[in-house]
């Protein structure tokens, strides 16, 4: 019998393999997060200096079944006490997602609970309900990934608009490519965040697109043809060294943060919050957390972080996405379906 038909809390298995991390954690609404387990790719794609998706799928099939065994290990926790299985159901790389979404439906059959499909994003943005002060709704979230950078007005958990994105480049892939022009191993971020703490700022100066502009837009990609061109100039000039890559690695940082922090205390104005959520990969910036931190403060706002494990791609966050879904009532059924008869104006209720 599932746990849930005799106890008013719930608990569920979470399974995250979007890109090149595999992880899983079990949740529950009463005691919080009971376990989490997190096996990253990073020395696979390493090599090839970004992710290989077909690697990264091989090694998801490798990954998940053991972590999944010591998860419930650590959470002291049976199959017949799970109330649901959460998994990712994009986006994300298909070949990965689906070894996720195939063991997430096949546990769901098996254990005859429900499947929760969880939107890899939803699960950034309600990660810091993790931490023990949750931010309040509404609030204006800043959602900035290796594949995103969006500012989102979230009224309440799984009611989202968007207020403005990027057109081309996600802030996180401005720091990557960035960090591979200046040779730094993948993932380059937080690489090139290091590199950045010992150099100046302000001796190279990098375009900020789209900060003169009205509006909630984002544009990066000119950032790498400018880093480019500073490297090779540098190059050219014999000055390519250890000081010039670190003062490079400090003014691109810094033309990333300025623009992001502009555009957030921008949208925090136009909306009113008083309550700002930085979610994603790139919210691990320290730089960026400061600059955020001190912008919003005197703009009346508070500012909330996922820890920094959080921020990053994880299960956890999948596991508090999917509780919010299983308690509104919006999940699959446990059993494959296949009708013969079907009428097309049922979708669109
Ligand atoms: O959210 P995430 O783990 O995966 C996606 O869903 O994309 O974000 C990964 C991105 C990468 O681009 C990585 O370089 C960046 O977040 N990142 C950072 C830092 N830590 C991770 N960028 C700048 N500074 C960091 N400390
Ligand atoms: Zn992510």
């Amino acid at each position: 019998m599932s746990r849930g038909s005799h106890s008013i809390y719930m608990r569920i298995l979470a399974l995250e393999s979007s890109c090149d991390e595999s992880a899983v954690a079990v949740y529950d609404d009463s005691a919080g997060l009971l376990s989490h387990e997190i096996y990253s790719q990073i020395d696979l794609h390493r090599i090839y200096g970004g992710v290989v998706p077909e690697l990264a799928s091989r090694d998801h099939v490798r990954r998940l079944l053991p972590l999944l065994k010591t998860a419930l290990a650590d959470a002291k926790t049976t199959p017949d006490q799970i109330d649901g299985i959460a998994y990712t159901a994009g986006p994300g790389l298909i070949g990965a997602l689906l070894t996720g979404a195939a063991l997430g439906r096949s546990l769901a059959y098996a254990w005859n609970v429900p499947a929760i499909a969880v939107h890899h994003l939803e699960g950034h943005l309600l990660a810091p309900l993790l931490e023990d002060e949750p931010p309040p709704f509404p609030h204006v979230a800043l959602l900035v990934s290796g594949g995103h950078t969006m500012l989102i007005d979230v009224a309440a958990p799984g009611s989202y608009a968007v207020l403005g994105e990027t057109r081309d480049d996600a802030a996180g892939e401005a720091f990557d490519k960035s960090a591979k022009l200046l040779g730094l191993p993948y993932p380059g971020g937080p690489e090139l965040a290091k590199l950045a703490a010992s150099g100046r700022a302000d001796r190279f100066d990098f375009p900020r697109p789209m900060l003169d502009r009205p509006g909630l837009e984002f544009s990066f990609s000119g950032l790498k043809t400018a880093v480019s061109l500073a490297v090779k100039e540098c190059a050219k000039a014999g000055v390519i060294d250890d000081a010039t890559r670190a003062d490079i690695a400090a003014g691109v940082q810094q033309a990333i943060v300025d623009t992001l922090v502009a555009k957030t205390l921008r949208a925090i104005e136009q909306t009113g919050y008083e309550t700002l959520v930085v979610a994603g990969g790139v919210g691990a910036n320290r730089h960026l957390r400061e600059r955020l931190t001190e912008g919003a403060r005197r703009a009346g706002t508070r500012v909330y972080y996922p820890r920094i494990e959080f921020c990053t791609d994880n299960a956890a966050m999948i596991a508090v996405a999917g509780m919010a879904r299983l308690k509104a009532g919006k999940f699959e059924s446990p059993a494959i379906r296949a009708r013969a008869t079907w009428s097309l104006t049922e979708l669109n209720t």
